[in-house]
């Protein structure tokens, strides 16, 4: 035993109480397995103990083995496995019933299924989501799993990862039983109706196995759908193909072929991404200068100005999270249509499932329309999404700072104008920050948080905080044009649009790009967006160009001929009635036209200097951020790309995906770029300093870690 894990006995002296205590998550840290079955060997041996409950101390069971000892793995460290465990457990001479509450996940729900039963508190989860970190379960739990709960369900579960329900659990003979109150009291009473009867072994059922013919259509289905939405991944092919196994192998063999699947997947770049973006999800949490214990204003309840596409999406987002919003615009109209659409969301939402009209109809009372600011006097946080335009903005938070609380937080959703001047219309700058929305707003889960130049620091705490709450994954920015996520954007688009300018074809930009895991290509998110907004942008900002460097220029005419995207049925491409896109040969022929009269020599374009030309103009400008210090790491940046632009999250984000290819390399091929084309595509300074120096984005991580 030790302090990992503990062992008492009830006050009846009869059932052997194994507590793991492993904080914050119960992970099977080394130590946690040794000391359970030590624990087991234990109670085992003592004569006056007739069964064994295992249990979690703290706020759940098992969250799964550690994902750190992974990373030490793949780096040449010891090889550790859960299943020599997980066998002694199911093969103890007497009785152990595993006591579920909060999460038994991957590892975890391995750890419950080699008990002889299971119990679970009702709001208790359980799941085998190693997929979602690029590979799958490790310690038989494709083997267990499709035992206890048939194949289909089985497949599905160790293929898209999602968690179920301890009742659904309870439903599928996961769990043996839901305990409504004390689970360790339930537990207890439990394991002494059990104890004396024969305890069945996961590993020996075979009732709801059946075969793999009669399984087939499962699971082609299975493939096909994972090929689908899970597209580029290998993991959730490779969970398929163990849980097959299970339905035409022993379990021992079985939990070979799964060891050789779990092996593979470990080792490969995809899990070493994904488990960066689960460390890199909590780390873009912690801000050096604003420590955990900073204080937070309490948000009980909010306003939002402007009800328009974002504005609205806002208040859902609020609503949702259960925050009465004020949602103000100008006139009755506006309104009007900003409320309407908001319903229409919602009503959607009921349609596919997603929400009851009943939390619905909550939600909507919730948001509450106004055309006035007589009652933002109450609320303790505002959001602004007014048009974007300073001098507006401006009024707006002149007008925020005369009726609001001191206290109150100043919020805008502006995506390029400069936090700070808009501060300025306020008598309170310390009071003011970005809180940067991407749309639609209720569904994309990053928010980037624009730390001002006097934003307090509660005030980010406050934001960074709420942002968990409300479902989103806040990333502090600096405040610079773009921020971090639209300003390497520009440069990623600029590319797409010179490739098309040199000879590739609008479709093969996109579908390159797309091949390379993106969600959508370059051109077709402009349609998407809207060509006319960043258009306008441009034509503000035209002015601070530099003379003589190349500018796209097929974005612009295509505006100039009121083709601004989806909004409009043409832009870079033709669209239907449903929004179906079609290459369109008049914009092939338009701008072969203007790249002659330019006079830019048309060339084959291949695939992959599509994708190194677009992505490495990420990495160039990111690294620029890096070293200005906008983005506080270098994972932030992946973590924004990833959240908020459809980045592969395989890939690890831009920075990761830089370091996986090598920065030498990376570097090598944008002094490529920088001969021909000149100053835009000069090296960042960081990344050749990093790239001679043999180092990655994620050294430079640690040294910031470590000088913090
Ligand atoms: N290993 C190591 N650390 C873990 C961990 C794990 N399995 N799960 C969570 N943590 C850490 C987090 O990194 C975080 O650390 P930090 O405070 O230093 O940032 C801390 O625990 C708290 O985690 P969250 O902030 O995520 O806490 P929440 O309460 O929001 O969520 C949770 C809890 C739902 C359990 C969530 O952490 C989670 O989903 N964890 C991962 C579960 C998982 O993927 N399990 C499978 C692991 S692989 C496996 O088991 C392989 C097996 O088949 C052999
Ligand atoms: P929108 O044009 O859809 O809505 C703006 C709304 O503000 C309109 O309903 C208008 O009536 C209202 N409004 C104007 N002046 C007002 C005032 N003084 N008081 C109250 N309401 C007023 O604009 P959208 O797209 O929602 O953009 C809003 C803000 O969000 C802008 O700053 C924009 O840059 C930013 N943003 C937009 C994104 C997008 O994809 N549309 C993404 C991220 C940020």
């Amino acid at each position: 035993m030790n302090n990992l894990v503990k062992i008492s006995k009830d006050k009846d002296n009869d059932v052997a109480i194994i507590t793991i205590d492993n904080p914050p998550v119960n992970a099977l840290s080394p130590g946690v397995p040794e000391g359970i079955s030590a624990a087991i060997d234990e109670m085992n041996g003592d004569p006056s103990v007739k069964a064994a409950v295992v249990i979690g101390a703290g706020r759940t069971f098992v969250a799964g083995a550690d994902i750190k000892e992974f990373g030490k793995m793949t780096a040449g460290g010891p090889r550790r496995s859960l299943l020599p465990l997980l066998l002694h457990i199911e093969d103890s001479g007497k009785p152990v019933v595993m006591a579920i509450h909060g999460n038994a996940f991957g590892g975890g729900l391995e750890l419950a299924m080699a008990g002889h039963y299971r119990v679970a508190s009702p709001t208790a989860q359980v799941g085998q989501p190693e997929v979602k970190l690029g590979i799958i379960p490790g310690a038989g739990g494709t083997q267990r799993l499709p035992r206890l709960v048939g194949v289909a369900k089985a497949v599905e579960m160790c293929a898209e990862g999602k968690p179920v329900s301890a009742s659904d659990a309870a439903t599928l003979g996961l769990i043996d039983r839901l305990i409504d109150g004390d689970l360790l009291a339930g537990a207890v009473s439990f394991a002494r109706e059990i104890a004396g009867k024969p305890a069945p072994k996961t590993r020996e059922l075979t009732e709801k196995l059946g075969t793999t013919a009669e399984s087939a259509a499962v699971f082609a289905a299975a493939r096909d759908s994972a090929r689908k939405k899970q597209r580029g991944l290998k993991a959730p092919l490779a969970a398929i193909d163990a849980v097959e196994a299970a339905t035409r192998l022993s379990f021992e063999e079985g939990c070979q072929a799964e060891a050789r699947l779990f092996t593979e997947c470990l080792f490969s770049d995809q899990s070493k991404a994904l488990i960066h973006v689960f460390f890199g999800e909590r780390e873009v949490a912690k801000i050096p200068d604003v420590p955990k214990e900073t204080p937070v204003i309490p948000v009980n309840r909010v306003a939002v100005v402007g009800s328009g596409t974002m504005g609205g999406g806002i208040a859902m987002v609020f609503a949702n999270a259960g925050i009465p919003v004020l949602l103000k615009d100008v006139d009755e109209l506006a309104l009007n249509v900003g409320m309407d659409k908001i319903r229409k969301n919602y009503a959607n939402s009921v349609q596919r499932g997603r929400f009851t009209q009943a939390f619905v109809d909550e939600r909507l009372q919730m948001i509450k329309p106004v055309l006035n600011y007589d009652a933002f006097s109450e609320v303790d946080m505002v959001v602004e999404a007014v048009f974007e335009g300073m001098a507006l903005k401006k009024t707006v938070f002149a007008d925020l700072d005369r009726v609001c609380r001191r206290g109150a937080i100043l919020a805008s959703n502006t995506s390029t104008l400069n936090i700070d001047e808009i501060a300025e219309a306020t008598s309170r700058p310390e009071a003011v920050i970005g809180t940067h929305f991407f749309s639609p707003a209720n569904v994309m889960r990053l928010l980037e948080i624009v730390r001002g130049k006097k934003s307090r620091k509660e005030v980010i705490a406050t934001c960074m905080q709420l942002s968990k709450k409300l479902g989103k994954i806040g990333v502090l920015v600096g405040n610079c044009r773009g921020f971090v996520g639209n300003r390497m954007f520009g440069p990623y688009r600029r590319e797409a649009q010179f490739l098309v300018e040199e000879g590739a074809e609008v479709e093969a930009v996109d579908k390159a790009l797309v091949e390379f895991g993106n969600a959508m290509g370059p051109l077709a998110t402009g349609d998407l967006a809207g060509l006319d907004v960043g258009w306008r942008i441009r034509k503000e900002y035209r002015h601070l160009e530099k003379p003589g460097i190349r500018q796209p220029f097929a974005e612009d005419r295509l505006c100039e001929m009121g083709r601004y995207g989806q909004k409009t049925v043409r832009g870079w491409y033709r669209y239907d009635e449903n929004r179906r896109a079609s290459v369109d040969p008049e914009v092939t022929a338009l701008v072969r036209k203007w790249s002659a009269d330019a006079g830019i020599p048309q060339r084959q374009i291949s695939p992959s200097e599509i994708v190194d030309r677009c992505i490495y103009a990420l990495v160039n400008e990111g690294a620029r951020i890096l070293d200005e210090g906008y983005a506080l790491r270098a994972v932030d940046i992946d973590i924004i790309y990833i959240n908020g632009y459809g980045f592969p999250a395989y890939r690890g984000g831009p920075m990761w995906h830089a370091d996986t290819v090598g920065l030498q390399k990376v570097y090598q091929r944008i002094c490529e770029f920088h001969r021909p084309h000149g100053e835009i595509w000069e090296p960042a300074p960081l990344l050749q300093r990093l790239a001679e120096a043999g180092k990655t984005f994620a050294d430079f991580d640690k040294e910031q870690v470590a000088a913090a």
